[in-house]
């Protein structure tokens, strides 16, 4: 199976939840993570989880390539880049499942209905494929804001999934060149639970139960 992680918008949490999902899928069986930002941010952090990673930043190599990668591992996980690109199509065109990270702010919800079209796009393309599903990343528990935003994403139509809280230790894990899952802590804990809610639904969506 392919996932991804799609959103133009940069800072949204694209690179983070892609190895955090990238590690969590690593029990089920091989995992790949496919890092196709040319700012290879995943990666470097991803050389220190000793995961295995490839970077294809090439929207056509990268359509070739997916599929090929896909039958020799059980999970290939697709870190996107932040822009709608030729690299952005090219995964939509290839993968099973794409979710979608959102901050809750008006601008960035706004800017988030260009990635659905394109996801649209895909779906008409391709009888319904991929999967798709939408989920609020580093967002501020107890916040009106958050309210607005969950309102406004359950209106698009495509599931909405557990969220992402904004925490330090999620900001720190790169640089620790670790996930959340390997820290202690009770803030680490939470992460990691968030994370993992997150990442069961996701399975879901993948097979048909949401
Ligand atoms: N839940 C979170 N809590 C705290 N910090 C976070 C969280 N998620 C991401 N960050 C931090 O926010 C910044 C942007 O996150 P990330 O790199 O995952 O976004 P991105 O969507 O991949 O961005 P880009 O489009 O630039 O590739 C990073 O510094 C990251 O460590
Ligand atoms: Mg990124």
């Amino acid at each position: 199976m392919i996932i991804s992680f799609t959103n133009q918008k940069g800072g949204v949490g694209k690179s983070t939840s892609a190895v955090h999902m990238a590690y969590w899928l690593q029990k089920r069986g091989n995992v790949l993570l496919v890092d196709s930002d040319a700012q290879q941010s995943s990666s470097t952090w991803i050389k220190g989880l000793n995961l295995p990673y490839q970077v294809v930043s090439d929207p056509e190599e990268l359509f070739e390539v997916l599929p090929e990668l896909a039958q020799k591992y059980s999970s290939v996980v697709v870190d996107g880049p932040g822009s709608l690109s030729e690299v952005t199509k090219a995964i939509l065109a290839r993968c099973d499942l794409a979710l979608v990270p959102c901050q809750p702010s008006g601008l960035d919800l706004h800017s988030s209905t260009k990635i659905l079209r394109f996801i649209r796009h895909a779906q008409e393309l391709r009888g319904g494929m991929p999967k798709a599903a939408m989920f609020l990343s580093r967002a501020t528990k107890g916040t009106l804001l958050l309210q607005e935003a969950k309102q406004l994403l359950k209106e698009s139509n495509f599931p909405l999934l557990s969220t992402i809280y904004q925490r330090q230790c999620l900001a720190d894990a790169p640089g620790q060149e670790r996930t959340v899952f390997q820290m202690s802590g009770a803030a680490a804990k939470e992460a990691a639970k968030d994370y993992e809610s997150l990442f069961k639904e996701s399975l879901e969506v993948l097979n048909g139960g949401k």
